[in-house]
């Protein structure tokens, strides 16, 4: 595997079917986070080509839309074909551009292969209804309603960096399943990943026009896409600020937002510690905590608090800390700018007297796991997302404070909980604003299929395979009158 880069590579914008040079005549460069170094350059797409690429989608929408299901399902099953086929290739991309552990950049090929796959099935066994008429007292015997789901339009989709290649897939694979145009803006960085994702549905066969590739900065074409008339719906993942603006821009079109999340592992006192720890080890430094629903505080009971922070404090320091090609845990983070922001939360934490039980080492933004205790409410890190390896420990009294201090929180991702009483973990999770709780597990958004979703801060609709099918199509109903 190239741990450089001997050829740097232009890449084009896949504008209505045909991959081309912006007119633009600039491109981005891509900066790889651990090479430090630049790994290809993508076109900065105008307007007029946005402009171009939805008309398009349009245009090719209307026929796919008469395609039977299972002919939607035959080119997206051979996308997945090719995906798996290139995942190496993809992954080395998805390593080098993103950061991430080669053998997870491979995970993150293989899942959305399934995932598509999965979409494919789920779209070919979800079915319509009908209605009797006479539902109401003295209502109508002779009408009949025929209730299906029917395509949008055009689905605009915006992806993160951190999954460059699964969350923009699943969005673009329910899109099209249920019948829609796609116009897909990757994030800036993750661009190249996506391109490549992009590459193989191309190969696939899918119809020209049907879908195009807009790279370029969100900042700059980013409110353009999301306020044009052209677009019908649209699917975003990122960070809650970007998701807090698009939800102002965009008027009266079905919005789906992913967002940030500050995901809290409460650990009871009668909590398996071993297991708590393997799950929040896991949940909160893998990819270096650049996970959306990666732990983010940790509230644990003060009965059990010396000992969880020992064997915390013990994991962190087998953690491989370092180079993604080497499949290390910890990895540089995305940029500088991001270890900037890690450590100043740090930096915080400690000039307001938090304990630094492990870390706070950094070279360039490679930082280290590092493992805060008595996090009090006044310290940045105890509210802020760092989207990095660092874990605030809260020390609490009971379940109810528990509860309090995570619910204070402006984020609702997921939360989890630790405990070996069923019961108990019942009544907390019952209480946790949050989209999903987690009883004795990490955090996480997969498997694929289950609804995903964040409340407050945190998103907006759900997603998930079934659900986000039903977020890219629209209940019509025709109405049978008899005689
Ligand atoms: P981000 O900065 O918000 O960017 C996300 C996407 O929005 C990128 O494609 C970006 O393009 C685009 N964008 C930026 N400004 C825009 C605008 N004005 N209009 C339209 N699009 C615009 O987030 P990120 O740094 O890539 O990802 C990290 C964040 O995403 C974290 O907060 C994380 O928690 C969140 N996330 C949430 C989930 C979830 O499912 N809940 C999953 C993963 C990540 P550019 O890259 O060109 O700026
Ligand atoms: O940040 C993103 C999230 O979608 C990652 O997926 O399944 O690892 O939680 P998962």
């Amino acid at each position: 595997m190239a741990s450089n880069v001997s050829e740097l590579i232009t890449y084009n914008a896949y504008l209505a079917g045909e991959w081309k040079e912006s007119s633009s005549g600039e491109t981005i460069a891509i900066k790889s986070p651990w090479l430090r170094q630049t790994i290809g350059n993508v076109q900065a797409v105008t307007r007029e080509e946005v402009d171009a690429a939805i008309e398009s989608a349009h245009a090719a929408q209307k026929e796919w839309a008469q395609k039977s299901l299972s002919e939607r399902g035959t080119y997206l099953e051979r996308w997945a074909d090719e995906l798996e086929k290139n995942a190496e290739e993809i992954a080395r991309t998805v390593m080098q551009e993103v950061g991430k552990g080669y053998k997870d950049a491979k995970k993150e090929v293989v899942r959305t292969a399934d995932l598509i796959r999965y979409t494919v099935q789920e779209a070919l066994h979800m079915h319509g209804e009908s209605l009797r008429g006479d539902g109401f007292p003295g209502g109508p015997q002779n009408k009949i309603g025929i209730v299906e789901r029917v395509p949008l339009g055009v689905v605009l989709a915006i992806s993160p960096f951190n999954y460059p290649v699964n969350l923009a897939a699943s969005k673009i694979a329910p899109a099209l399943m249920a019948g829609n145009g796609v116009i897909f803006k990757p994030a800036t960085q993750g661009s190249v990943s996506g391109i490549k994702m992009i590459e193989a549905l191309d190969k696939a066969g899918l119809p020209k026009g049907l879908l195009s590739l807009t790279t370029g900065r969100g900042s700059v074409i980013g409110d353009y896409l999301v306020e044009h008339k052209g677009i019908d719906m649209i699917s975003f993942t990122g960070g809650s600020n970007t998701g807090h603006h698009l939800s102002q821009q965009s008027v009266m079109i079905p919005l789906v937002l992913e967002l940030g999340g500050k995901d809290p592992a409460i650990v009871c006192e009668d909590a398996d510690l071993d297991v708590a720890v393997k799950s929040i080890m896991n949940g909160a430094f893998s990819y270096s905590g650049q996970r959306c629903t990666a732990i983010k505080r940790v509230l644990v009971n003060e009965k059990v608090a010396d000992r969880l922070v020992k064997k915390l404090k013990d994991a962190i320091e087998k953690l491989s800390v370092g180079s993604p090609e080497e499949d290390s845990t910890v990895v540089p983070l995305i940029d500088d700018k991001s270890a900037d922001f890690v450590q100043s939360l740090i930096d915080d934490a400690l000039a307001k007297n938090a304990d630094l039980v492990i870390g706070n080492k950094r070279k360039d933004n490679l930082l280290y796991p590092t493992l805060l205790d008595h996090v009090t409410e006044d310290m940045d890190v105890a509210w802020i997302e760092p989207f990095g390896p660092v874990l605030p420990v809260i020390r609490v009294q009971s379940d109810e404070e528990a509860v309090e201090i995570a619910n204070k929180s402006e984020f609702g991702l997921q939360a989890s909980i630790f405990t070996q009483d069923v019961d108990r973990a019942f009544a907390i999770a019952k209480k946790v604003e949050a989209g999903t709780v987690q009883v004795n597990g990490r955090t996480e958004r997969g498997p694929d299929h289950f609804p995903f979703l964040g409340v407050k801060s945190s998103g907006m609709g759900v997603q998930g395979i079934h659900h986000s099918l039903i977020s890219m199509s629209r209940v019509k109903v025709t109405v049978l009158n008899l005689k």
